[in-house]
């Protein structure tokens, strides 16, 4: 059985883009509620579609902290404080975090000196924080409002099948 066909995606349009990628996560997912093992398979689909990424994967909200979760890319921070870095701070406001040049921002948390810019999208069910996905790019500027939008309901696909 072949679970996914790595097919590439075109990003030039990112709005038809991300439609592509939330039906494959749909069907990635389907009839798994696993929340690691679909945490997993989220972060390799992620890596392995969308351009200029070095980082792309979660932390889940521990005993009050954000632990590390399942990734790809090189081995990273393992606990964040609520509250600190870009993760922390999508954590603590609920928001998505867009962070454009991680140089310009106060207390970012610098696990890969590669990275350049960076998004953090808070995974909030039924009003609870379970984590935070988190992508780095080695490019300036890699992220924009349409990614926030995208990733968003990438989110949102991973949060339905719990
Ligand atoms: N840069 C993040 C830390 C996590 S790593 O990028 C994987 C932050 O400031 O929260």
């Amino acid at each position: 059985m072949i679970v996914f066909a790595s097919e590439s995606i075109d990003f030039t349009d990112k709005a038809a883009g991300y439609r592509e990628l939330e039906k494959q996560l749909h069907a990635l997912l389907h009839g798994e509620r696993d929340f690691i093992a679909n945490c997993a398979n989220t972060a390799a689909l992620l890596w392995h579609s969308l351009p200029d990424l070095n980082w792309a994967g979660f932390y889940r909200l521990v005993d009050g902290e954000l632990v590390l979760g399942p990734f790809q890319g090189k081995p990273a921070c393992v606990r964040i404080q609520v509250g600190k870095g870009v993760c922390g701070t999508a954590a603590i406001t609920g928001k998505t975090v867009l962070v454009p040049d991680v140089h310009e921002f106060p207390g970012h948390i610098a696990c890969d000196a590669a990275s350049r810019s960076e998004i953090v999208v808070p995974l909030v069910k039924g009003g609870d924080l379970l984590g935070v996905l988190d992508l780095d790019s080695p490019k300036l500027n890699r992220f924009d409002t349409a990614d926030k939008a995208g990733l968003e309901k990438i989110v949102a696909v991973l949060l339905a099948a719990l």
